[in-house]
């Protein structure tokens, strides 16, 4: 059993492979957290002390005792109004606009499989796999109903969280804060890692000491953003990758959110992840109900490596669906930095033609194809194929591609409206803008109101006409701009319109997921803006970044790795110098780097010399036969990528019968000291075979000692190695 309730001491117990999470309802009825950490038996309440602590208030039924405050106690679900004054996970206004909330535990269920969110992405688990826990709370005031949901997944260490809030009274109330799972930590002397960024430079990994006060990573954007990863990782000081405890919380949502980690006034620790507060505040009628998107957390004791493992494996098989979730996917070709919107059909057959004979499987076509589309300026939201600009129908052109071998992949980006657009001009309404000021406009477009169903089915009318024209095999969902204009014409209260967008978002992925199964979709927001755990329930791969510069790369892949699969991460080799920063790189790096993701091409393969067009022939026959490896292995961080001379990382075969091993040298100086790099996840007492040399090696020296890279001139070379392990 993964969820046990103890009677005698009120706890819940949720056990996984290697860790015990308990909560207790104490003898008021709310509900403490008392235990997230190594697998454990027992009743952990002991863990809890007090205190009479001025300033810090007490419920009415204690008001005897003074030690008993909920401000100083860990909490399972805090609410504003009953003395806890750190942050609170839910707040609620009633229809007096009073703030206040007192939720008691009324009852629970324990279930066989895992629960699933209407209308949401959420982690998925049969019977066996995985059991729900759910505890029913109550304000008997506010006639309120808050449902705590826990999905258990013990194989991969991880715990759901997500709730539902139902209100049963006659009067209308007012959520103004949703935050879907809180950790309170007894101690705090902790690191935070997080992972920021921008366009073109996503997911850098910052590690810091836990101080006073509240570290916060959020987006108001109304998309996950490429400014804060939905992710945070909670660390011992002396955890590495290989050894110590860590604590990860995920968001299953792709829009704003808010991370808080604080460490309060008693050294105590609350961390806590769920939608953005600013800019909601969601009106709930008599009987409605509210559910508050799923997080994902996860505890290891072995290090970061052990957590990113849990992480990538719940992610691959039980986030991801579909029929590529499992499938090594095709070696494509874009066309965005071969032409831009500079294309006619010719072109794009002649980037297929050229690709294809280097061993390219699909060709994509990538934004332009569409309405009156020559630049950025003009046509998003005409989902109707330009023939005129290419010169034939997209039936032709799909005919002509897959009579060369070629799949066919095609761009899109359906949430978006132009100014210039003939949609715009029969829907100005259907934007989202507020009356009387002029909208704020990003990349000379406007955000379409998905929180309107008709909106959303008028989007879906136009892309199926698109999709049911030709053979397409592979849609590109792009998102480019963030929501500054927070107005719906069609709501009747604007607190909601951005949450209810992201249900439009979500409507609309399902739909056409289910009506085309065998589309591969790869999500894509200006690259890797909307990188999250629920695009991934739609879209089983992402773009990861406009930057395709390898050594950029290295550094948002490191980045990257710490909470997502290598299987989700969208790679290409371009063309150098590198459109984003210039950066000149060795060819072989470049598809070094682009292997340890979905790997592709983003270049034009005619203004490329013979020598490198043999290599794309090498690099594509390598691909195959490591791709199953990397898609499938444990992925290890052997150095750090934002700090180290060295970038390094290994995919090991889960069973330690192989693995590969790539290096890129960030700097080179003369008269070179040697760099030995220590593997991991290999096979203790065996002896590994390096493919490429003969060489033979203990696996445990390997591990311990390391193994020496040659030192060579050139800068950013880049080495891999495969080692099989001899019977
Ligand atoms: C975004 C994507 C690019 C490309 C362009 C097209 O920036 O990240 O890969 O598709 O849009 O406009």
């Amino acid at each position: 059993m993964s969820v046990i309730y103890d009677e005698r001491n009120k706890t819940f117990t949720l056990h996984t492979a290697e860790s015990t999470y308990q909560i207790q309802v104490d003898r008021f009825g709310f509900l403490l957290h008392l235990y997230y950490g190594a697998k454990t038996e027992g009743c952990m309440d002991y863990l809890l002390t007090y205190a009479d602590r001025g300033f810090s208030g007490n419920p009415y039924e204690s008001s005897r005792d003074r030690t008993y405050s909920l401000d100083a106690l860990p909490q399972e679900f805090p609410m504003w109004g009953q003395g806890d004054y750190r942050s609170p996970a839910f707040m609620i206004r009633d229809s007096h606009g009073v703030y206040g909330c007192s939720l008691r535990y009324e009852s629970h269920q324990i279930r066989e499989g895992k629960y699933t969110l209407s209308g949401l992405p959420a982690v998925y688990a049969d019977a066996g796999e995985a059991q729900t826990l759910e505890i029913t709370m109550r304000d008997q005031n506010l006639g309120l109903k808050v449902t705590l949901l826990y999905g258990v997944l013990p194989e991969f260490d991880v715990i759901t969280r997500a709730a539902r809030i139902t209100n049963e009274s006659e009067e209308h109330v007012t959520l103004e804060k949703a935050f879907t799972a809180n950790l309170d930590f007894v101690g705090g002397n902790y690191d935070t890692i997080v992972f920021y960024g921008r366009h073109a430079m996503e997911r850098n990994m910052q590690r810091t000491p836990l101080e006073h006060g509240a570290q916060v990573i959020c987006s108001r954007r109304g998309m996950s953003s490429h400014q804060y990863n939905p992710m945070m990782i909670l660390t011992d000081r002396d955890t590495t990758e290989g050894s110590g405890r860590c604590w990860s919380m995920q968001f299953v949502y792709s829009g704003g959110f808010k991370g808080l980690i604080e460490r309060d006034q008693y050294n105590q620790t609350r961390m806590q992840l769920g939608l953005m507060d600013e800019l909601f505040s969601y009106p709930l009628s008599s009987g409605q109900t509210f559910t508050m998107p799923e997080v994902i957390l996860s505890y290891s004791n072995a290090g970061l490596s052990r957590l990113s493992h849990n992480l990538h494996r719940c992610l691959r098989t039980h986030v991801c669906r579909g029929k590529w979730r499992d499938r090594v996917r095709p070696v494509l070709i874009n066309s965005w930095e071969a032409a831009y919107f500079h294309f006619s059909a010719d072109t794009i057959r002649e980037l297929a033609k050229s690709a294809g004979e280097l061993g390219v499987e699909m060709v994509v076509m990538d934004d332009g194809w569409f309405g009156k589309r020559n630049d950025d300026c003009s046509g998003l939201g005409d989902w109707i194929v330009n023939e005129e600009k290419l010169g034939c129908s997209l039936r032709r052109l799909v005919q002509d591609i897959n009579a060369l071998g070629m799949r066919f992949g095609i761009w899109i980006e359906p949430e978006m409206i132009s100014e210039d657009s003939d949609l715009y001009r029969a829907h100005p309404d259907w934007a989202l803008t507020i009356p009387g000021r002029k909208p704020v406009i990003a990349r000379s477009q406007l955000v379409l109101d998905f929180s309107r169903k008709e909106v959303v089915d008028a989007v879906f009318d136009q892309l199926t006409k698109v999709f049911d024209q030709a053979n397409i095999e592979y849609v590109k969902w792009d998102y480019n701009r963030g929501i500054a204009d927070v107005f719906s014409y069609a709501a009747e209260d604007q607190g909601k319109v951005l949450f209810d967008y992201m249900l439009g978002v979500y409507d609309l992925l399902e739909r056409l997921t289910q009506r085309y199964p065998d589309i591969l979709f790869e999500g894509c927001s200006g690259g890797g803006g909307r990188f999250d755990a629920g695009m991934l329930y739609y879209t089983p791969q992402i773009w990861c970044s406009d930057n395709t510069d390898a050594v950029d790369r290295m550094r948002i892949q490191y980045g990257t790795s710490f909470g997502y699969p290598v299987s989700a991460v969208g790679a290409h080799v371009s063309a150098c110098p590198n459109e984003q920063n210039g950066r000149i790189t060795p060819f072989e790096t470049r598809a070094l780097v682009a292997m340890t993701g979905t790997f592709g091409y983003e270049l034009d393969p005619d203004k490329l010399t013979e020598e490198e067009k043999e290599q794309i022939r090498t690099q594509i026959k390598d691909h195959h036969k490591y791709a199953s490896l990397i898609m499938n292995g444990d992925y290890y961080r052997l150095t750090n990528a934002v700090t180290a001379p060295l970038c390094a990382w290994e995919i090991a075969a889960r069973d330690g019968s192989e693995a590969l091993i790539t290096a890129v040298m960030r700097k080179i100086q003369g008269n070179m000291t040697v760099n030995y790099i220590c593997l991991k996840g290999l096979t203790k007492g065996a002896m590994y075979r390096d493919e490429a040399s003969g060489k033979c090696y203990p696996a445990d020296a390997l591990m311990d000692m390391g193994f020496p890279l040659p030192i060579e001139f050139g800068e950013y070379r880049g080495y891999r190695f495969h080692l099989v392990r001899m019977s």
